[in-house]
C-alpha cells in the first residue's frame, strides 16, 4: 500500500481533493466511489471550491456512495442521502441522476442490493474510490469478521460503531442496527483505492490495515490486496506505523508523475 503521511488534515484533504480533480480531468466520464463520516468534509469542501472556480466539472461524473442506514428517511438529517445533498451534491454541477446512494428504505432490500453492483457494472466500474476508515477497521460499513470477498449487502453494525455513530444522533439506540454497504469485494475492484485517515482515534486501525496481517478482524487490510491503494494520513494518524521512515523515504523518491504535492493547477 502507498503511504502518505502529512502534518495536518487541511494537508491530507488538499491531496485527495487533487487525486479527484486529475480523475475528472483525464476521464471522459468518470466514475466515483463516494465516502461519508467527519473525515471527508473538509475534502468536499475543497472540491466544491474547485467546481465553484470553474475548474473542475462534475457534469460527466458517475457517483456511488458506499453505504446508507436502512429505515432512515432519505431526508432524515443523519441519513447518508441528506449528509451527501448537505456536503456536496447540491453545491457542485453533478447531474442528480448520476448519484447513487443505495436505498435504504427499498421494499425489497435484497434486490436493492443485486441492483447496486449491477449499476455499478453498468457504468464500467469505479474509477476512483474514495474511503475512510472506522475505529475498528471498517471500510464502507463491512464490519469485523464479515467476508473479505463480500458484495453488496445488508450487515449489522457492532456495538462499537453503533457508539461511534451515536454522537450523530440524539443517543445510541437511535442509530439503526441495520445498514446496506458495498462489500469489501466491490471495493477492491475499484481501478484506485484511496484511504483518508486523520486523528489518534484512528491510529490503532490504520496501523492494523497498513502493517497488519491481511485478516478479517480489521476489513481495511484487505487493501493490501489491492493493486492500487494510497493511504492519505495526518501525522497522528500514523502515529503508530513502525515504518514511517520507509514511507517518507519512498514519497521522497517518487518520480515526477507520481508525486502529490508538485504545484498543479488545482492548487490555489
Ligand atoms: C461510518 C461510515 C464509514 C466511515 C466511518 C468513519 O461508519 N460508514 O464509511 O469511514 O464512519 O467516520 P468518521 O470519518 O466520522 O470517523
Amino acid at each position: 500500500m502507498e503511504v502518505i503521511i502529512r502534518d495536518n488534515p487541511e494537508d491530507c484533504a488538499q491531496i485527495v481533493a487533487n487525486v479527484v480533480a486529475r480523475y475528472l480531468d483525464n476521464k471522459d466520464k468518470p466514475v466515483l466511489g463516494l465516502a461519508t463520516g467527519s473525515t471527508p468534509e473538509r475534502m468536499y469542501k475543497k472540491l466544491i471550491e474547485l467546481n465553484r472556480a470553474g475548474r473542475i466539472s462534475f457534469k460527466k461524473t458517475t457517483s456511488f456512495n458506499l453505504d446508507e442506514y436502512v429505515g432512515l428517511p432519505p431526508d432524515h438529517p443523519q441519513s447518508y442521502h441528506a449528509y451527501m445533498k448537505e456536503k456536496l451534491f447540491d453545491h457542485i454541477d453533478i447531474p442528480f441522476g448520476n448519484t447513487n446512494i443505495p436505498d435504504g428504505n427499498a421494499a425489497d432490500l435484497r434486490e436493492e442490493c443485486l441492483q447496486y453492483e449491477k449499476r455499478i457494472r453498468e457504468t464500467g466500474g469505479i474509477d476512483l474510490q474514495v474511503l475512510g476508515i472506522g475505529s475498528n477497521g471498517h471500510i464502507g460499513f463491512n464490519e469485523p469478521i464479515g467476508s473479505l470477498s463480500s458484495r453488496t449487502w445488508i450487515k449489522i453494525l457492532t456495538r462499537n460503531t453503533l457508539r461511534d455513530n451515536a454522537r450523530f444522533f440524539e443517543d445510541e439506540s437511535q442509530v439503526p442496527r441495520h445498514v446496506i454497504t458495498m462489500g469489501i469485494g466491490t471495493i477492491l475492484e475499484a481501478e484506485h483505492c484511496l484511504i483518508l485517515a486523520c486523528g489518534h482515534h484512528k491510529s490503532e486501525a490504520v496501523q492494523a490495515m497498513i502493517e497488519g496481517p491481511i485478516t478479517s478482524q480489521c476489513p481495511a487490510s484487505a487493501l493490501q490486496f489491492h493493486k492500487r491503494a494510497t493511504a492519505v494520513l495526518d501525522v497522528d494518524a500514523a502515529c503508530l506505523l513502525r515504518l514511517k521512515e520507509h514511507y517518507r523515504w519512498v514519497e521522497e523518491n517518487h518520480l515526477d508523475w507520481q508525486r502529490y504535492d508538485l504545484p498543479n493547477r488545482f492548487e490555489k
